[in-house]
């Protein structure tokens, strides 16, 4: 995504899934190699490939889709979205040692059909040639097929700030601020203090959580890499709302958001080449990596004034109830709250910016948590957490029945699918009228219903949008 704040909001809905166009081709070889080429099928497969990329392509003139380690990346920008469903169609193409399809506008059907006839064959073709030549010489024009270089495509990626930019909520603000000096003392090789991250705490549970505006910043898409504090406070207010939700009382949910705030604190003994390094970690970097797990829990355990569970938590909070997931520890299930962090970690995580990725949108992310449920994840706490923030979370801007965006300023909790919403134009800016979206009209039927989030051109400020009223 380019320059996001230029582009109307209205465009910036989640691009078409490029994994259709290598699923297409990867279907398109196979059938090639079994029918005649005038196959009904394979005309119908055609079609719809032919289809899949004209949608791509109304949206500039060039669809590159290049495979970097495993992940799509579409125009340079890493589109990871579902690796496992997408992995077979993956897999066939590298195989034959094809990891780059770009498309130019003005392709024509009959090209489409030209490659994959020439991907079917290609194994036999091999070495020799060039591909591009080839392709050439069968009158494909509009079609390029690589073996990708390890080109670098982050030069053109977004560039995201590292924390929260614009008005925060000023409780928020601090908190944000005690969470910084915090870990930047532990990384500096100075102890913990507790007493500050008691301070942290109480902020967290009786300032932060009060506020909507805070909420809606932590809940909804986070337009900034928030690679450690500010990841740590969110996930210790997500933590929370999760707590909650399951009915903890007030000295566990403090317990809680202790060890929700100090999970990632071994990532400060960590290299920050390798904590802010952007794609796939190198073996060596991914066991670096893991083990912030296992510093974290020395580090906690050293510190003295702390509650006993905090170094637990930093110590499982990668573990899947099913036993796997890192460190080995056998198949010992996670404590309850490391369960819960876990829960809050990924939902933070992938509701914020990454190098070259953009922020998955709330609801996306539920559904994303509703597939690890089970497995990996608590299916009793991913409920709790998606019952507790609902599908349209405070701040998240939305599109209406009615073509209108919105932003979800409140949470009417006998029908979570209607919010409150206030209107805004395109750029996001407002507050604008104030609509009920459960209201119906004379016959009962709902005036609106929401369609879809959608990624605002820059975050609206949820101080303006949400005034300190206490939280739901
Ligand atoms: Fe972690």
């Amino acid at each position: 995504m380019t320059n996001a704040s230029a582009v109307p909001a209205a465009a910036l809905v989640s691009p078409p899934d490029p994994v259709h166009v290598l699923r297409g081709f990867a279907s398109l070889r196979r059938l090639m190699g079994t029918y005649p080429i005038g196959h009904p099928m394979i005309a119908q497969k055609l079609k719809e490939l032919d289809d899949q990329i004209r949608i791509h392509l109304r949206r500039g003139p060039l669809l590159e889709v290049d495979v970097v380690d495993g992940d799509v990346h579409m125009d340079g920008v890493s589109f990871g979205r579902d690796q496992q469903a997408n992995a077979q169609a993956i897999r066939e193409l590298a195989d034959l040692g094809i990891d780059s399809i770009h498309i130019r506008e003005g392709v024509e059907i009959d090209e489409l059909r030209t490659v994959a006839e020439f991907l079917w064959h290609y194994k036999e073709t091999v070495g020799g040639e060039p591909m591009e030549a080839q392709l050439a010489r069968r009158g494909v024009r509009h079609v390029s097929l690589a073996r990708l270089v390890r080109l670098d495509t982050r030069w053109r990626a977004q560039q995201w700030p590292s924390a929260p930019t614009g008005p925060i909520d000023p409780a928020y603000a601090e908190s944000l601020v005690l969470a910084e000096q915090t870990f930047d003392t532990v990384a500096s090789g100075r102890t913990l203090d507790p007493v500050t991250v008691r301070d942290l705490v109480s902020l967290l549970i009786y300032r932060v959580a009060k506020s909507n505006a805070a909420l809606a910043q932590i809940l909804a898409v986070k337009q900034y890499e928030n690679l450690t504090y500010c990841h740590s406070v969110n996930v210790a207010m997500l933590s929370l709302l999760i707590g909650k939700q399951i009915g903890l009382n007030e000295a566990t949910l403090a317990t809680l958001v202790e060890a929700a705030l100090l999970h990632d604190i071994g990532k400060t003994r960590i290299p920050l080449d390798v904590v802010k390094k952007p794609g796939a970690l190198e073996k060596r970097e991914r066991k670096m990596m893991e083990a912030h797990t296992t510093f974290g829990a020395e580090i906690l355990v050293q510190t003295e004034g702390l509650r006993p569970l905090t170094p637990i938590v930093a110590l499982e909070h990668h573990r899947s109830v099913k036993g796997t997931g890192y460190p080995d520890l056998g198949d010992a299930v996670p404590h309850i709250m490391s369960q819960i962090v876990s829960v809050a970690d990924i939902y933070e995580a992938i509701t914020g910016a990454r190098s070259y990725q953009a922020p998955t949108l709330p609801e996306r992310a539920c559904l994303v948590l509703a597939r690890l449920a089970g497995d990996k994840l608590n299916s009793a706490l991913v409920k709790a957490f998606v019952n507790a923030i609902t599908f349209f979370p405070l701040g998240s801007m939305v599109r209406t029945t009615r073509d209108e965006l919105a932003i979800v300023v409140g949470i009417n909790p006998t029908d979570p699918l209607h919010p409150m919403l206030t209107l805004v134009d395109a750029e996001g800016t407002g507050p604008g009228h104030q609509v009920d979206a459960s209201a119906r009209d004379a016959k009962g039927a709902y005036q609106r219903h929401i369609v879809e989030t959608v990624l605002p051109g820059s975050a609206p400020d949820m101080t303006r949008f949400l005034a300190a009223a206490p939280a739901a």
